[in-house]
């Protein structure tokens, strides 16, 4: 019987900031201690949520109408709905560390930091979509968007080119959860290189387990 209890960890930031290496870091770091592992993302971690994925960097062909705050929200929130019913908390109700690329943070930071939601509402949106789940542990990977951009190695999607002004706010508004939220959320400067920020997530990877 597997002894070990689920754990939830969840990686923010802004686009570029280098989320997916240092997702894949700690999953062979806790492979190599023996837990089961499950890695994912939002949006996007279920076929519904693939869908849904086409539909929030895409749009709709042949649509020129853009999508409305509230139908953004929404949509980010039936991705997390299902991701989490079908993919997170099956994980860890069987002792897995499930880790996620993105969570409920990044529709604080992008749907209300920068567009037209309060915090307030797209809190409970989320919490009401996800039946209150919450990440044990936040890493937030932190740097300016004007250097993250650069490292894209693919052309902007509808959120990425939403403009400098837009990608600042959203990285205060990230900064602002963290400092609200000080025993989930680690900030780390990611503009070192990928060893100094892995090395930043080690350390306190052992605290958590
Ligand atoms: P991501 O998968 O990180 O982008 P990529 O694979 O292109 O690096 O995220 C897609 C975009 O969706 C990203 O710009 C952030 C945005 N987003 C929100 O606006 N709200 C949300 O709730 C989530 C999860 C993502």
């Amino acid at each position: 019987m597997d002894m070990h209890q689920g754990i939830f960890i969840s990686f923010e930031g802004v686009d570029g900031a280098g989320k997916t290496t240092q997702v894949n870091r700690l999953r062979d770091e806790l492979e190599a201690m023996g837990r089961e592992v499950v890695v994912t993302r939002e949006p996007g971690g279920t076929p519904l949520g693939g869908a849904i994925r086409k539909l929030l960097l895409h749009g709709v062909p042949g649509e020129s109408a853009d999508i409305a705050p509230r139908a953004e929200a929404l949509l980010f929130a039936a991705d997390r709905a299902q991701h989490v019913a079908q993919v997170v908390r099956p994980a860890l109700e069987r002792g897995a560390v499930v880790i996620t690329d993105r969570y409920l943070d990044s529709s604080l930071a992008y749907q209300a930091g920068g567009r037209e939601l309060t915090a307030d509402e797209v809190r409970s949106l989320s919490m009401w979509a996800t039946n209150g789940l919450l990440p044990a542990r936040t890493y937030l990977l932190d740097m300016d968007p004007a250097l993250s951009h650069t490292r894209l190695d693919h052309d902007e999607d509808r959120m990425e080119s939403a403009g400098d002004a837009f990608q600042r706010r959203t990285r205060q508004a990230f900064l602002d959860l963290a400092a609200g939220e000080p025993d989930r959320f680690r900030v780390i400067d990611a503009s070192g290189t990928v060893e100094d920020v892995w090395r930043a997530i080690r350390a306190d990877i052992a605290d958590l387990l």
